[in-house]
């Protein structure tokens, strides 16, 4: 398989954007701004998101709080109504007529004195029984008694108990007409098809839920006489709903509907409702929904959360009502309409976005403002540094912001100003060596023609001048003494002569291995009885078992011979000249030290000491050729010849000389 090239492979890596900004030309200032407005989407969105989520389940679980308070108000409002029941039976119960109507067994007093009771009360159904349960009086059907209602778990707990008791329970359309024909048609309630609620196979309900009270009726010796009842049928009543909203939500309406509504359920069936269909009247003969029913009716859990109630979503609380024997036998509502919360979270949503937007507007035109201040910079820079690539070094970047960028300006402006002036030192540099190489070669080859000229003739001079001076014993002192001083001129003449002719020919070296400290013995050997050395010291410190170096031992003499010379006649005749050797084991180079207690060499000629004809000495003195022969002959050994002074205190040489042809170091 084909390895992917490694620079392939890091562009993948960086993913979509760089690369799109990789392969498209996008100016500098669009990626600034691209970027901004992205992270700014990104995070706008982001607080969009969790900003309405927070915001709408914030709302909803108030909205969940505020339902669950309502029912409890609901549920108070109902409890006080079947406590006033309670409390109007168990009034009753104390009268004595009652007491003398059971004694006597005479009920009509009894009757007339129950139904004024009753109609105050506004009760539905108000009777007595004996003391076995069995109808003496009924207020509102006085001709039906003598039935027995002991079967009825309210009147058997109230003739175990001996205690009011006061519950809701169910009556049958059987024992509701024999209370009253109009409760068992007012309780009659056709089932309307509802959505969502539980399939069931009856069309009408028949029974009718009740607010029941009863109470014993007690001799003076607390013994139960009978018991007297009394109830209110709930069955398209709607006092208690209307009363809990009337109380609770202060009959406030949302867009032209309830804002909140109450209910009480006979089992699954609305029975008593202020909850409306389209057509405006109340959804009485509606059913929960299916879901509520389980849980209210069959698990017996109160339900507080969104539910669909005849035609609308609201925000609901539902929790179920118990019959004497705790049975589960309806349902107490309270609602809010849905529609206002998601309004609410609709209106958070938009005013989120509007915030987000206005602030992806602003993030837009702050990164454009921001981008040219960036970028237009950049631009000048890119500008600057093509014309200084194309050749103009005249040209500078101005930038006043105060940061990177200045700086970076700065230091674009700098390195420009150093390449023009490296450009201008090179040129100039450049000019004055091809000029002095020229003049050089020139002086070379003017002073090789000379000298070559001059030697035969000078030739002459010096052997007939010498046979002047060998032949003619007899000459006066005068003429000996010119003689002489001819022959001592010519000599010195011959000197430079060679010196020129060395100095322009250039000679290759004729090598061999030879032993450098002998030639450093033959060099104080020569020189030590010369008057010049008389007041100088000479030290040898020679490593004793120096190897032997590739070197032509005539033209390295010369070397030696030019730097002792020089020493002496720095140190004016007096003073210490200090001659090393050693191998340098790192280089595998022989060093060769000569060091003088001289007049230094300021720091101005320590540049010129090489140039041939540079002399700081009287005319007739020196030709300033010695170092520039000896800088030559060590450069054609592939050796190098440095030098360390200070003035006042004296000079080193130092030749390094390889042992073995190498590498060309050319120092100096
Ligand atoms: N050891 C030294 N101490 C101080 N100055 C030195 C020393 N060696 C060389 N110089 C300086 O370097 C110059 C050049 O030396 P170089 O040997 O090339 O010429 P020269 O000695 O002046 O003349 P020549 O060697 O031809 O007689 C000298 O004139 C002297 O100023
Ligand atoms: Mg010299």
């Amino acid at each position: 398989m084909d390895k992917v090239p490694e620079a392939v492979d890091q562009n993948k890596r960086k993913g979509i954007f760089s690369s799109l900004f990789r392969d498209v030309a996008v100016p500098i200032h669009a990626k600034l701004m691209l970027s901004f407005v992205l992270v700014i989407v990104i995070i706008g969105s982001i607080f969009l998101v969790i900003g309405v989520q927070l915001t709408s389940n914030r709302v909803f679980a108030e909205a969940q709080d505020k339902v669950r308070n309502d029912l409890n108000a609901a549920r108070a409002i109902y409890d006080s109504q079947r406590q006033q029941v309670g409390s109007v039976v168990c009034y009753t119960a104390d009268r004595n007529i009652l007491k003398e109507a059971l004694f006597t067994g005479e009920m009509d007093s009894a009757n007339e004195e129950l139904t004024k009771v009753g109609a105050i009360a506004g009760l539905d159904i108000f009777g007595v029984t004996n003391k076995y349960g069995k109808v003496l009086l009924r207020t509102h059907n006085p001709d039906k008694y003598g039935d027995d209602l002991s079967h009825h778990a309210f009147i058997k707990s109230v003739l175990y108990s001996e205690g009011c008791v006061t519950s809701t329970v169910l009556f049958s359309e059987y024992e509701l007409n024999k209370e009253s024909p109009s409760l068992a048609e007012q309780a009659h309630i056709p089932l309307i098809d509802t959505a969502l609620a539980r399939p069931v196979t009856k069309t009408e309900e028949t029974s009718g839920m009740v607010l029941i009270a009863a109470s014993p009726i007690l001799n003076s010796r607390h013994e139960i006489l009978g018991v007297v009842y009394g109830g209110i049928l709930l069955n398209r009543n709607f006092e208690i709903v209307d009363f809990i909203k009337q109380t609770v939500y202060e009959d406030v309406k949302y867009e032209g509907q309830d804002i909140g509504t109450a209910t009480i359920f006979q089992d699954d069936l609305r029975i008593s409702t202020n909850v409306k269909n389209e057509d405006g009247t109340r959804a009485i003969g509606t059913r929960v929904s299916e879901e509520v029913y389980n849980q209210v009716i069959v698990q017996g859990e109160p339900w507080i959360d969104r539910a669909y109630v005849v035609n609308n979503w609201y925000i609901t609380a539902y929790e179920p009502i118990k019959n004497v024997q705790d049975e589960i036998i309806g349902i107490l509502y309270v609602g809010v309409l849905e529609q206002k919360y998601t309004d609410i979270r609709r209106e958070t949503m938009f005013t989120f976005l509007g915030i987000t937007i206005a602030g992806i507007l602003v993030a837009i035109g702050v990164s454009y403002l921001f981008a040219r201040q960036v970028s237009g910079p950049i631009k000048k820079m890119v500008s600057a540094s093509k014309e200084v690539a194309a050749g103009n070094l005249n040209t500078r970047v101005h930038v006043k912001s105060n940061d990177e960028l200045q700086f970076l300006a700065d230091s674009f402006n700098h390195m420009a100003e150093s390449i023009q002036k490296r450009d201008q030192d090179l040129k100039e540099f450049a000019t004055k060596r091809i000029m002095q190489s020229e003049k050089l070669a020139l002086v070379g080859q003017l002073s090789a023609n000379i000298a070559h000229e001059l030697n035969n003739p000078l030739q002459g001079i010096v052997t007939f001048s010498h046979l002047l001076l060998e032949d003619n014993k007899n000459l006066d002192t005068n003429t000996q003494f010119s003689l002489e001083k001819i022959v001592g001129q010519a000599n010195r003449c011959r000197d430079i002569i060679r010196g020129l002719l060395d100095f322009s020919r250039q000679r290759q070296p004729d090598k061999s291995f030879f032993n450098i400290n002998s030639i450093v013995d033959d060099c104080v050997s020569l020189v030590e009885r010369q008057a010049l050395f008389h007041n100088i010291h000479i030290i040898r410190n020679l490593q004793s078992d120096l190897p032997l170096a590739i070197i032509d031992p005539s033209q390295i003499e010369r070397v030696f011979m030019n730097l002792i010379i020089n020493a002496a006649e720095a140190m004016d005749g007096s003073g210490h000249l200090t001659i090393s050797t050693r191998e340098n084991k790192n280089t595998s180079d022989i060093e060769i030290a000569f060091s003088d207690t001289g007049t230094g060499i300021s720091n101005e000629n320590l540049k010129k000491i090489f140039d041939p004809f540079f002399t700081t000495k009287e005319v007739g003195h020196g030709t300033g050729l010695g170092l520039a022969i000896s800088y030559g002959i060590v450069r054609s050994h592939k050796g190098s010849l440095l030098v360390e002074s200070e003035v006042g205190s004296g000079t080193t040489f130092v030749v390094i000389l390889p042992k073995e042809e190498s590498g060309d170091n050319g120092k100096y």
